[in-house]
């Protein structure tokens, strides 16, 4: 077979990738917010108003560009009042959806707009249409934006924030046709323009206004919020409801009775789960196609605001707080979602993993007894690809390419992609074979490259994963498997391994 090929026309830059497709989530669900975000100000750790400071250093290595909040099913039982005041006097509620605890509150409003202030993300605030009123919605903007001394801007100042803040981004429910209400598609619709009505402008604040879209592959949904927002071509954006429609979509190697484990699984699992990763290029094709013929101009965006893997949780922790260990597997689901994300720059606008700290595919995993902090193997994937943000699109195309049937799909070994930015440019690599290394070569034209580097994350076994006595067993490093070639470069990729590589252009 003959070596195979990423071909790269350096000088054709395509669309931006939008930061933004590097965002998060963090839902009051588990050890998200309580343990892993916010400790309270009485902590033993050291903390800012409650703020974990060690979690918002590591963060802030990522550039987190924006983090959703408070939900997830959540949002949709959310009574956004009930979060601000002194903490004490706060309502409390019942977590019904995640481990029926009781919530206390005490992680509102005020708060999260300090952590994202503290980590440099943009506010993506998710609004309540499950159980919540429009009213409510109204009012929640207006006390986060407002800047003069209208009845929820007065009530903010007593509650000792003078300044509106920012809120760039507000998700008008979350899963309606599920655990946000259960609606059909037409009634959601309805309801979503609505509420979208009464999230208002203030002042200088935009808000880029979020329908929350389909569950996977229900194209029917993306059509009928697409409906719903009429002639796009008569009066564009400025005028529509809701600028974007969201979409979800998990990986598990399983079902969802039985999503397989976290940390033990054979090569079949392996590929099985790199396959169903693999599928959000064709999610993202197919609803961006239903969206492109009600908006030829691409006006609406796509926002995938909850993705990443799902697994049984940990053995021995509460199965309502999807608690889950991260490995090498994990951190390949994730690089070929950035890969088809790169792709797909044009209409994919922005996406969240779910979820950051302690829940399902996290960056950070904290430990509930001592309180140790560790990176998972995704996280090092969002850092390595930081020279992503906002860098444009460079199409890679991969000849020669072996690929392997899954599932009755077919699954490329090589996934790559690429991006240039400020006379530099990032291929990313993933080696998704389990037992085989791979030379790849870059055949790369359009500009002369006056400098190179890489990076490798990999490890011995495709399980392995950090943890607080080994936080380093996944962790990236310097690769020198990287060498001129007559075409431009050629790569060593080990088996099971994610590289980038660092052009500097001449
Ligand atoms: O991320 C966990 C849950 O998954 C969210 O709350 C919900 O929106 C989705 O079903």
């Amino acid at each position: 077979m003959p070596s195979t090929r990423v071909v790269i026309d350096l000088d054709l830059p395509g669309a931006t990738i939008s930061r933004h497709v590097y965002g998060h989530f963090a839902e009051h669900l588990g050890r998200c917010i309580y343990g892993g975000f916010f400790v309270g100000e009485d902590s033993d750790i050291p903390n800012e108003g409650g703020i974990r400071l060690d979690v918002v250093e590591a963060l802030r290595e990522l550039n987190i560009p924006n983090l959703r909040w408070p939900g997830g099913c959540f949002a949709d039982d959310y009574h956004w009042r009930d979060g601000i005041g002194p903490r004490d006097e706060r309502p409390r509620m019942v977590n019904s959806h995640w481990g029926d605890v009781v919530e206390d509150n005490s992680f509102g409003t005020h708060e999260f707009m300090q952590l994202c202030e503290m980590l440099g993300a943009d506010a993506y605030v998710n609004g309540n249409v499950g159980s919540g009123t429009v009213r409510e919605m109204s009012e929640w903007i207006e006390y986060l934006t407002r800047a003069d001394d209208s009845p929820m801007a007065s009530l903010r100042r007593e509650n000792g924030r003078d300044e509106p803040w920012k809120v760039p981004f507000f998700g008008i429910g979350n899963e309606a046709w599920g655990c946000g209400g259960n609606m059909r598609a037409e009634a959601y619709a309805d309801l979503a323009r609505q509420y979208a009505t009464y999230v208002r402008n203030h002042g200088d604040n935009t808000v880029y206004r979020i329908a929350a879209g389909a569950n996977s592959d229900d194209y029917a949904w993306t059509d009928e919020l697409m409906k719903a927002l009429g002639c796009l071509g008569c009066d564009g954006q400025g005028s529509s409801p809701y600028q974007a429609l969201s979409l979800h979509y998990y990986t598990m190697s399983g079902s969802w009775e039985a999503k397989g484990s976290a940390t033990e699984f054979d090569e079949d699992e392996w590929y099985l789960t790199l396959s169903r990763a693999y599928r959000i290029e064709e999610l993202l094709t197919r609803h961006s196609t239903v969206m492109d013929r009600h908006d030829p101009r691409r006006r609406v965006g796509l926002v995938l605001d909850e993705w990443g893997t799902w697994w049984d949780v940990e053995p021995g922790t509460n199965p309502g707080f999807l608690y889950q260990q991260n490995t090498l597997r994990d951190a390949l689901v994730a690089s070929v979602h950035f890969d088809a994300f790169h792709r797909h720059a044009d209409r994919l606008v922005m996406a969240n993993i779910a979820q950051t700290v302690n829940v399902l595919q996290a960056m950070l995993l904290t430990d509930p007894e001592t309180g140790a902090l560790v990176k998972t193997p995704t996280f090092h994937v969002f850092a390595m690809n930081t020279p992503h943000h906002d860098a444009q699109a460079l199409a890679a195309h991969v000849v020669d390419g072996e690929t392997r049937t899954e599932d009755g799909r077919e699954l490329p070994l090589l996934s790559a992609s690429a991006s240039t930015k400020d006379g530099a440019a990032l291929v990313s690599l993933s080696n998704l074979d389990a037992g085989q290394a791979r030379t790849v070569v870059l055949d790369l034209r359009g500009a002369e490259i006056a400098g190179f580097s890489a990076q490798v994350l990999t490890a011995a076994s495709t399980a392995d994963h950090n943890t607080p006595e080994n936080p380093d067993a996944v962790a990236p490093a310097s690769h020198d498997g990287i060498r001129r070639h007559e075409r431009g470069l050629e790569v060593d990729l080990p088996a099971h391994s994610y590289v980038t590589v660092t052009l500097e252009l001449a």
